[in-house]
């Protein structure tokens, strides 16, 4: 799998995540908080630190891989300069939510959960952001977007871009 993870660049990432590892190797459940402390640190869980936790833990790349990739909190692949998440709670999805995620979708040319090609947005689909009065809502980064209209989807991803 090519993901583009410079092991070299990262080597500070990996020496903290041994240290981490080491102060939590009697603990129960150590995968997963394995997981949670390499996705703070390299932001994502690419193949290469999978491998180096299988050779650490000697829990086979299988099962860590299979974790990594059911549970939502955990991301294989690079995350976007800028987040995009789309509220598609009850309240934002009546009102028309859905038209916004697909808006987005169009206009950056990747599906929900995907990151686009220069690594500039990643989209995603998320529960109440706890603004329901302005629905729908999406948020860019810690930016609310409130009461949005598709159309103006374009116009506010430019602003990102410059
Ligand atoms: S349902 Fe969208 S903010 Fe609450």
């Amino acid at each position: 799998m090519q993901t583009g993870f410079d092991i070299k660049e990262n080597e500070k990432g990996f020496i903290e995540l041994k240290e981490y590892m080491d102060s939590i190797k009697n603990s129960q459940g150590i995968l997963m908080q394995t997981l949670h402390k390499a996705q703070s640190i390299f932001g994502y869980l690419p193949i290469e630190v999978q491998k180096f936790i299988s050779e650490e833990t000697n829990i086979p790349l299988a099962e860590i891989y299979g974790v990594a990739t059911f549970y939502t909190q955990f991301s294989i692949n690079p995350k976007g300069k800028h987040k995009i998440g789309v509220c598609l709670g009850t309240a934002c999805y009546v009102r028309n939510a859905q038209a916004v995620l697909d808006k987005l979708a169009e206009t950056l040319k990747i599906k929900v959960g995907a990151t686009t090609d220069d690594n500039i947005f990643t989209l995603e689909a998320t529960r109440c952001l706890g603004c329901c009065g302005l629905a729908p809502v999406m948020m860019i980064d810690d930016e609310v977007y409130g009461k949005v209209d598709p159309n103006s989807i374009p116009e506010i991803i430019d602003s990102y871009r410059k």
